[in-house]
């Protein structure tokens, strides 16, 4: 999708009039010129106090920008989502859907959020703003996030209120999640696989980061997809499964998403490489191959077996498939990242409207 023009931007925010200076400023924001649907702290405590509005209230107006990159050929129902990672930064999602292809192949606004936060590093999801009820579809892709845990979601709700918050465990009561099926990880907790190929080509490279971001605690066939951009960077997706199986999100799906909000269209698609762990027990190629027709029709796919290193906390089986890896620990200290991020998070506690939901200030509601 091409950067939304000003007056486009404008227009969605119309509605909830936001002063000149806050339109301009996300607009400025947008369409400057490495935006990939990321906002830093800083943009958003600006954003804060030039609209006048709560936190999640600015989230939310947010969603009606992320919903322009939506591509819904189909529905032509434009959904947008904004994620708080941790961090305090915000990170659009949209919808996109597949001209020709089932229904079942588009990717919702939600899991995109979701996706974006995730490879931005983002180990934690604070609350999610959308401008459409989430799904059931979405809400069981959502709890892979935090199973246990409070992710409040902020929903335009009615025209009494300008928006409700409620828990995703409450938009999800009994749910089925990963501890169902033995699995006592989250979707965004970093959990490296030492995957290695022997190519150095920088597309191969990048779809193995991806695939090592991967997570598929329920097959163990971590997958990253490559997309190299003509006159563009390269941009990668992983693989992300669910509990409920099939609101799993190819990484070609990540991968797509990630190359429209940072402003690329399908025909700046180049090179595209999907690498897998070795002997996968399912395999997203197939998958891949059917929607990459569909977007870039000249492109092929190629395909990267990687391989695991050496060492490391890990069983690998006889015929070098991963047994478990679900306790490797690889020794590096996530201190930093987190050290930093409670920094920016302290600074935007004093933001109006965050204290009332920031889930940290909360006790789970189970
Ligand atoms: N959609 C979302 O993106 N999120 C939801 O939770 C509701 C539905 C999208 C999917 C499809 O592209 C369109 O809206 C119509 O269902
Ligand atoms: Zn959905």
């Amino acid at each position: 999708m091409p950067v939304p023009a000003a007056s486009k931007i404008a227009a969605a925010l119309a509605p909830y009039r936001w002063p000149e200076a806050a339109v301009q400023t996300i607009t400025d924001i947008v369409r400057g010129e490495k935006f990939a649907g990321v906002l830093d702290v800083n943009h958003v405590k600006k954003l804060v106090t030039q609209s006048g509005q709560e936190l999640p209230a600015v989230m939310l107006h947010l969603t009606a920008v992320a919903a322009l990159y939506a591509l819904p050929p189909i529905s032509d129902f434009f959904v947008g989502a904004v994620a708080r990672g941790k961090s305090g930064k915000l990170y659009f999602g949209c919808n996109m859907e597949f001209d020709g292809l089932p229904l079942s192949f588009c990717s919702h606004a939600e899991q995109n959020a979701t996706v974006n936060a995730w490879v931005h590093g983002e180990t934690r999801i604070l609350f999610l703003a959308v401008n459409a009820a989430p799904c059931g579809y979405c809400r069981q892709y959502l709890y892979e996030i935090s199973p246990a845990d409070y992710l409040p979601i902020v929903i335009l709700a009615s025209r009494k209120a300008p928006y409700v918050t409620m828990p995703l465990t409450e938009l999800l009561p009994l749910a089925f999640g990963p501890s169902d099926l033995g699995v006592d990880r989250t979707l965004l907790e970093p959990r490296p696989k030492h995957l290695k190929v022997s190519s150095d080509d920088p597309v191969v490279e990048a779809a193995l980061a991806a695939a090592d971001l991967s997570y598929a605690p329920y097959t163990k066939s971590y997958s990253g997809l490559a997309l190299d951009l003509n006159a563009g960077p390269i941009i990668a997706g992983p693989l992300s499964e669910n509990a409920a199986y099939n609101p799993s999100y190819s990484p070609l799906h990540a991968a797509l998403f990630l190359m429209n909000i940072a402003g690329h269209e399908y025909d700046d698609i180049g090179q595209a490489v999907l690498v897998e762990a070795p002997k996968p027990l399912i395999s997203q190629l197939e998958v891949s191959n059917t929607i990459l027709r569909t977007v870039a029709p000249d492109v092929t796919l190629e395909y990267v077996t990687a391989r695991y290193r050496a060492g490391g906390g890990y069983g690998v089986g006889e015929d070098g498939v991963l047994v478990d890896n679900a306790d490797y620990d690889n020794g590096e200290d996530d201190d930093d990242l987190d050290d930093l991020d409670d920094l920016e998070v302290g600074e935007l506690k004093d933001l109006p409207g965050l204290d009332e939901i920031d889930p940290d200030l909360k006790p789970p509601r189970r």
